[in-house]
C-alpha cells in the first residue's frame, strides 16, 4: 500500500532519515521501532507531507505522492496522529470528531446563509458518524466532555477516533501508547485492532512499548541513526544482534553523558 523509495530527509548536516526504503503492506498492522532520535517521527513527517523530502520517493497504491501537503494526503485517505495529541481542548468530545470532517459545507459562509437546509443535514450526518466513532471506541461516557479535561490515554482514543471520522485508508500512529496506563493501553490496542480486521485499515505505529508492539505488529521495522537496521516479526526484531547494540549502545551514550 505504501512504498517508500530511498527517502532522504537531512535537517543541516543532521540526516535524521538516510535512504529508507520500506513497504508498508495492505491490512498490515506495522511496527516502527528504534531508540530516541532515530529518525521515526521524521520518516513519519516525510511521507505524511510536513516535511519536504531532500530526496526519494514515496508511493501511495503505486501513485507517486512524494511531496504531497498534509491535507492532500488526508483526501486521499493518508492520516496521521501526533506524538503529542492536538486535540481542541475547550470543545468537547463529540465536537472534536465533528470537527474533522474535509469539506463541510457549513464552513462556507454562503452556502450557511443559502442553503441552511443542506448545512443542517450534512451536520446531522456528521453527529450520526461522530456518535458512531464514540460507539466503537466505547468513549461513550465522556461524549460530552471537554476534550482539555481527558486523561492522556482518553486523548490518544479521541486521536485514533478523528481518523474514524473520514474514509481513511492507511494511518500512521505516533506513540498512541506513550504516557497511557496499562488498561487504556489494552483499549487502544483492541481498537487498533478491531479497526484493522473491522474497516480494513492499515496501520503503521511508532511504538516504544514491546509488549505492545509485539500483541499488535507484524512486520516490525527498527531504525537507527536515520537508516533501516532490519525488519522481521516482533521476536526475531527483539532478538536481533543489532537492535539490541542500537538500544544498548544508546544507553551507554547516555550513561557517558550523565557522568
Ligand atoms: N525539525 C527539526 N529540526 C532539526 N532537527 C530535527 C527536527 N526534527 C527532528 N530533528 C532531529 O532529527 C533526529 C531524529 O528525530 P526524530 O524526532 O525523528 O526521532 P524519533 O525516532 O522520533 O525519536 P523519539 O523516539 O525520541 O520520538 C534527532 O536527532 C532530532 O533531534
Ligand atoms: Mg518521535
Amino acid at each position: 500500500m505504501i512504498r517508500v523509495e530511498n527517502l532522504c530527509k537531512h535537517f543541516g548536516g543532521l540526516k535524521a532519515v538516510d535512504h529508507i526504503s520500506i513497504g508498508i503492506a495492505k491490512g498490515s498492522i506495522t511496527g516502527l521501532i528504534g531508540p530516541n532520535g532515530a529518525g521515526k517521527t521524521t520518516l513519519f513527517n516525510t511521507i505524511a507531507g510536513l516535511y519536504a523530502p531532500n530526496s526519494g520517493q514515496v508511493f501511495l497504491d503505486g501513485e507517486d505522492i512524494t511531496g504531497l501537503k498534509p491535507h492532500q494526503l488526508f483526501n486521499k485517505g493518508l492520516l496521521r496522529t501526533f506524538q503529542i495529541a492536538h486535540e481542541f481542548s475547550r470543545l468537547s468530545v463529540v465536537e472534536n470528531l465533528m470537527m474533522v470532517p474535509a469539506h463541510q459545507s457549513g464552513e462556507n459562509l454562503v452556502n450557511t446563509w443559502f442553503r441552511r437546509g443542506q448545512v443542517e443535514r450534512e451536520e446531522r450526518q456528521i453527529n450520526e458518524r461522530a456518535m458512531e466513532v464514540i460507539d466503537f471506541l466505547n468513549l461513550g461516557h465522556i461524549t460530552d466532555e471537554i476534550a482539555g479535561n481527558l486523561s492522556g490515554g482518553q486523548k490518544k482514543l479521541l486521536e485514533l477516533g478523528r481518523t474514524m471520522m473520514v474514509e481513511a485508508k492507511v494511518v500512521f500512529l505516533d506513540e498512541v501508547g506513550a504516557g497511557v496506563n496499562r488498561s487504556l493501553l489494552r483499549e487502544i490496542g483492541d481498537a487498533i485492532i478491531k479497526l484493522n480486521q473491522e474497516k480494513n485499515y492499515t496501520f503503521c505505529m511508532i511504538e516504544h512499548d514491546m509488549e505492545f508492539i509485539a500483541r499488535l505488529c507484524d512486520p516490525v521495522i527498527c531504525m537507527a541513526e536515520g537508516a533501516l537496521l532490519t525488519q522481521g516479526s516482533a521476536a526475531e526484531v527483539q532478538n536481533n544482534e543489532e537492535v539490541i547494540e542500537a538500544y544498548l549502545g544508546r544507553g551507554l551514550k547516555n550513561r557517558e553523558a550523565a557522568k
